[in-house]
């Protein structure tokens, strides 16, 4: 069980003590020729990338990973690969005996506290895709109280969700299995299939909803299901149906 077993996925792998970024060096590997699948996996990150230009906190005590893809598809589904990452992150996570959900568009949490990001840079033409770089970061073993305080109150660790220390490395494995399993369901584009496990895994859909988007508009409302593209839909009060592509969500509990 505690062993890879892939064949593309983490074929090569390239470990550090310390970078800047994970996903940066990913990108560097990928422009000069890095086959698809290699992984880069550092033990800290100086300065770890978070969604929209944000800085993601990256001590030791967490597995910060990125994955070089090269996938023959149309530019126009690369989009769903950070879905299909959250659901295998998710099922990695389900494995180790927590209840882990993912919230649309690409966080996983426990117990409605996030324990894992997902980053993906995807550079592509209008035709072809060059290369898509996959970051996953996971607290595992991250001391909570390091982190700033408002990044803490909506965050957690697998150590402390499981009262236990992890095994970051069995977390690797099983996550990088999964992928691969995954990344060939992909390939294969049986998208309706990897959004069919994503509707299963995700809390965000039956919730009562409130969306930041890129400009500061806020939308809110019930979300109701996820297009083939893997655009969120809201269904607002007065009933009218609005499809979105990217934003920060916040689900209400009440
Ligand atoms: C988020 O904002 O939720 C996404 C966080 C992604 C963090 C991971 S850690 C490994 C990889 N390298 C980075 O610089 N970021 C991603």
């Amino acid at each position: 069980k505690d062993c890879l077993k892939t064949e593309t996925i983490g074929k090569e792998i390239f470990y550090f003590k310390e970078v800047n970024s994970t996903n940066s060096v990913a990108k560097f590997l990928a422009k000069n020729g890095t086959d698809d699948g290699a992984v880069v996996l550092s033990e800290v990150q100086l300065n770890g990338k978070g969604r929209r230009g944000k800085k993601w906190e990256s001590p030791s005590g967490g597995v910060w990973l990125s994955i070089i893809l090269k996938p023959k598809i149309s530019p126009s589904k690369a989009s769903l690969i950070t879905l299909a990452t959250g659901v295998v992150v998710a099922k990695t996570l389900k494995a180790m005996g927590v209840d882990a959900k993912i919230k649309w568009p690409n966080d996983i949490l426990i117990n409605n506290k996030k324990v894992c990001g997902i980053l993906t840079e995807a550079h592509a033409n209008y035709k072809s895709v060059d290369y898509v770089i996959v970051g996953i970061g996971i607290d595992t073993n991250l001391n909570l109280d390091i982190l700033p305080p408002i990044i803490k109150e909506g965050t957690t660790s697998l150590k402390k969700e499981l009262k236990k220390d992890i095994d970051d490395n069995e977390i690797i494995y099983t996550f990088l299995n999964e992928f691969e399993l995954m990344y060939e369901k992909f390939q294969k584009e049986k998208f309706e299939d990897i959004l069919n496990e994503w509707r299963l895994l995700t809390q965000t859909i039956g919730s009562y909803v409130e969306i930041k988007q890129p400009f500061g508009k806020i939308l809110k409302g019930h979300a109701v299901g996820i297009t083939n593209s893997g655009a969120l839909i809201i269904e607002s009060e007065n009933g009218e149906l609005t499809k979105v592509i990217s934003g920060e969500c916040a689900i209400k509990t009440n």
